[in-house]
């Protein structure tokens, strides 16, 4: 996206979905000794083991005096990251986290979490601090900025599952970008947004302070939403694989930003941002309907083979990011990049894009560019018609068991016997049960 724009580049899961060429990585993270050609004592390692490296960020340790970390990614070639930890633990004396890894399954399909506390992980499963900045972010030569960037990472860094989300006091110049963007797209939403967006958006600044000069905090929205559907947020440090950004939201949670776009161009970020998880995900996350398709798309995701993440992870682009429907005869926009932004949601609703309907089959495998409008959208009937269209597509991903979110324990129950389905089926008795009765009550 032009980063000169008025309008707002089509901001969003860019990041979340940055790994879904799916060649396959290893991330770690290394501490070391301050101290001259420590660093490049280690990449030695990484070298002499024929591991090449993507990307590498460094920041002093939190845990350790007089030590940096470093977090690298690297593509794993034939196993041989297990000899440069070896070796970076022996000669370094580091202390070395592996934070992704093509860690299995039994039954060998790829690993997933269980339990909602087992999202702690995905802390420190980040591809980066998230502090970092490209040379042409509007904050790269800002030193503040880079700073206080710093310290929202530190936060969703140390956060841990059913600790509440840490309040932050955002600066003037935070608020006053806050107040251009609300202000901006506030005025569009009546006739360019979804009904459900616009039934959920006046509760949002009845109960959880969406202002024009306050930023609301995560803590209040998260209640809200559990209050409502069952969703909360979770504060997160840098950028997540597609695989574990899905893997929340079976869990029904959605791992949010909490800081805000550099203020010199409010209406633009290269990046999600508070704004973009506010004003363009939360309302809808607050919709029954809404949410459960969400929580679906996570649900199958558990388990699926790169591929089909791959898949996945594009049909949410062109719905939860940037799905429009039809609604009493009219298009809509329901996606948060296209509700966050204040170019994009006028433009989607213009002759420009072209329009296609929603069809699972063929959106898995539509390619997209991720710094400009989108030059296709698709149109889902109703988040209903799409969610029926999904299981369709879902039923093909190769997995030798189905799940199911139990919101009693916060956990998935994998069904992979005949035991465990025989126990589905009684537990799901009481259900029917109360729907027999209510049935016979109203005819
Ligand atoms: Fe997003």
């Amino acid at each position: 996206m032009d980063g000169g724009s008025e309008s707002t580049a089509s901001v969003d899961q860019t990041s979340y979905v940055k790994d879904v060429q799916h060649k396959p990585v290893s991330s770690l993270m290394f501490s070391v000794k301050e101290g001259v050609g420590t660093l490049a004592g280690a990449l030695k390692i990484f070298k002499k083991h024929g591991v090449s490296l993507n990307y590498i960020e460094s920041r002093v340790s939190q845990s350790k005096t007089d030590s940096y970390e470093f977090v690298v990614t690297c593509q794993n070639v034939n196993g041989q990251m297990n000899d440069v930890i070896a070796q970076l633990k022996s000669d370094l004396k580091s202390e070395v986290l592996l934070l992704t890894s093509d860690k299995k399954n039994k039954d060998g399909t790829p690993w997933f979490p269980r339990r909602i506390e087992d999202l702690d992980h995905f802390a420190n499963q980040i591809l980066s601090y998230g502090s970092e900045l490209d040379s042409d972010h509007p904050g790269f030569t800002d030193p503040v900025y880079r700073k206080r960037r710093k310290e929202f990472a530190d936060i969703a860094f140390n956060y841990k599952h059913g600790q509440p989300i840490p309040s932050v006091k955002y600066t003037d110049e935070e608020v006053k970008t806050w107040n251009t963007i609300f202000t901006n797209l506030k005025n569009l939403f009546p006739t360019h947004a979804c009904r459900e967006f616009n039934r959920v958006f006046p509760l949002l600044e009845e109960h959880c302070g969406y202002k024009v000069d306050n930023i609301p905090q995560l803590e209040d929205i998260s209640k809200f939403l559990q209050k409502t559907t069952g969703f909360r947020l979770r504060p997160v440090a840098g950028l997540l694989s597609s695989r574990d950004f899905l893997a929340g939201l079976a869990f029904r949670v959605f791992h949010s930003t909490q800081y805000i776009r550099h203020h010199s161009k409010p209406l633009y970020t290269p990046e999600p941002d508070i704004c973009h998880e506010l004003i363009g995900h939360v309302p809808l996350f607050a919709d029954p309907s809404f949410a459960q398709f969400s929580q679906e798309i996570g649900l199958v995701s558990l388990g699926a083979p790169d591929d089909w993440i791959q898949k996945l992870a594009t049909c949410y682009w062109f719905t939860v990011e940037f799905g429009l429907c039809r609604q009493n005869g009219e298009i809509k926009a329901y996606g948060a990049g296209l509700l966050s932004s204040f170019g994009e949601l006028q433009y989607c609703l213009s002759d420009k894009p072209e329009l296609r309907d929603f069809d699972p089959i063929k959106t898995a495998v539509q390619t997209y560019p991720i710094t400009q409008y989108q030059p296709i959208y698709y149109v889902a009937d109703c988040f209903e018609s799409a969610k029926n269209k999904m299981q369709a597509l879902c039923e093909k991903i190769p997995r030798p068991f189905a799940v199911r979110y139990n919101p009693y324990t916060q956990s998935v129950e994998v069904i992979d016997s005949k035991e465990k389905l025989l126990h589905l089926a009684d537990s799901m008795r009481g259900e029917f049960n109360v729907l027999r009765d209510a049935v016979s009550r109203i005819n």
